[in-house]
């Protein structure tokens, strides 16, 4: 919203709440905003108070707006019906029953969470059932950016994908929204659909992207037997124009709030309409990802009990470089793992801070079975650092799991002894 603002001066961009502590904060001073985003800050800076508002009055807001962006999290079901599978729409479903709510006029209603195929379907029923003599239009408008390179993203976008009914007034909001994009895409780079292929087409790239990291990583266990090597494979490859070289770098495995969210929805999809074959295809990505954590973990854990000293450090907490964000991390996993073999872990992020670690590790425990006793006890080996230098001091192995450019500047072998195991989850510099 806030690129929406930059790029179209002549239109009012209001983003809306219902948590004031977070609308405060994205008033708040540039350098604290609530996201960690590479150019974000420069972006809000410049449009903020022109025509980008963040404001916690949904209602009023609501009434004014000709076009709503949804734009609300659909996390994996926790319990019901498809549980650890589907998508959780109970804040989609709110949203719709607000705008229902306070709609006074014909709206424009923009799906951009990533929702399963034919939620447009039932935010239409709810608009419709909650109101009265109010044209609602429906329309998929799915985000493709990835997190850390989100404002390039945005600024020079592959494609735009606008997904709406092919009814005259579905074909006259798709062109309203065409229209704002238009300020900064390039129209043959804005792709209409009909809303069912929008949606579908979000879940079914994300699925593809992670299916690639899932590929190389599964041929990464096979070059650690074999004696090949992973990142010089990985560049064969690659350089097949017909393959290409994104997407192929080894990995502890991908995590995110997306990836992994968005391919089991689309197995509960395919088993939904009884594709059995085409939805066990596709979960096999997520347990090669699992296979792949589980692996590292294993390696982490067997280095050091072989080992007098039982210090491991971690390097990395984000689920990728250039985010504050931990969502689905595989250090999470990982780090949870060592800590229920009683091992002692340091931990250093550049971005991410000793409470959210700490939080994420109660989370997941908890995920596990543990009592909140436990859990406590269980965090007590773990300790968070505040530097590099620090992190790496008195341990017998080295755990690499976010691909932090600091990282890989810092030239961990000429800083440790020879005795000290570095296992490197993203770099692939060095494997033991
Ligand atoms: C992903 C997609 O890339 C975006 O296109 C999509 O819009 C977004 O999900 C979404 O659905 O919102 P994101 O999760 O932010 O974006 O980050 P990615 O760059 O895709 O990375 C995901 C994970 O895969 C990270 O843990 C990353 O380290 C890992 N990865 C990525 C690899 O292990 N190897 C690679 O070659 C690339």
């Amino acid at each position: 919203m806030a690129v929406i603002a930059l790029k179209c001066p002549h239109i009012n961009v209001t983003v809306v709440d219902g948590n004031p502590e977070k609308i405060k904060a994205w008033n708040g001073p540039l350098d604290e905003l609530p996201v960690y985003e590479p150019g974000l800050a420069e972006v809000v800076g410049e449009a903020r108070g022109r025509n980008l508002i963040f404001s916690d009055d949904i209602a009023r807001n609501i009434e004014k707006a000709e076009m709503i962006f949804m734009a609300v999290n659909t996390p994996t079901k926790t319990e019901g019906e498809g549980a650890g599978m589907a998508a959780d729409l109970r804040y989609i479903e709110a949203c719709a029953r607000d705008i229902a709510k306070y709609s006074k006029s014909d709206k424009i209603v923009i799906e951009k969470s990533t929702l399963p195929v034919r939620t447009a379907e039932k935010i239409k029923e709810i608009l419709e059932e909650n109101s009265t003599n109010i044209h609602f239009e429906i329309l998929s408008n799915p985000e493709f950016l990835a997190e850390g390179t989100a404002i390039q993203d945005l600024f020079k976008s592959d494609r735009v994908l606008i997904g709406g009914d092919e009814t005259g007034s579905g074909q006259n909001a798709v062109q309203a929204l065409v229209d704002i994009y238009a300020n900064w895409i390039p129209k043959e780079k804005i792709l209409t659909t009909n809303v069912w292929s929008s949606e579908l087409a979000k879940l079914a790239s994300n699925a593809m992207l992670a299916q690639r990291i899932s590929s190389i990583n599964s041929l990464s266990a096979l070059c650690e037997k074999t004696g090949a090597n992973i990142n010089e494979l990985s560049k064969a490859i690659g350089m097949d124009h017909r393959i290409g070289s994104h997407f192929l770098k080894a990995s502890v495995g991908f995590g995110g709030s997306c990836f992994q969210k968005d391919i089991l929805n689309l197995v509960y999809l395919c088993r939904h309409y009884g594709l059995d074959e085409v939805a066990e295809y596709w979960h096999q990505v997520v347990k090669i990802n699992d296979y792949q954590k589980d692996r590292f973990a294993q390696k982490i854990i067997d280095t050091a009990k072989k080992n007098s000293n039982k210090n491991i450090s971690v390097l990395g907490w984000a689920f990728k470089a250039n985010t504050n964000d931990s969502r689905e991390s595989p250090a999470i996993y990982i780090v949870g793992k060592l800590l229920e073999e009683n091992l002692n872990v340091q931990v250093y992020d550049p971005k991410i801070l000793a409470d959210q670690i700490k939080f994420d590790l109660i989370n997941y425990f908890k995920s596990r079975g543990h009592s909140y006793k436990k859990a406590e006890l269980l965090l007590s080996n773990l300790s968070v650092k505040n530097s590099l230098d620090l992190v790496i001091q008195n341990s017998a192995v080295i755990a690499v799991l976010t691909e932090w450019k600091i990282f890989k500047d810092f030239n961990i072998f000429s800083k440790i002894e020879d005795t000290v195991k570095v296992i490197d989850g993203r770099f692939f510099l060095n494997e033991i």
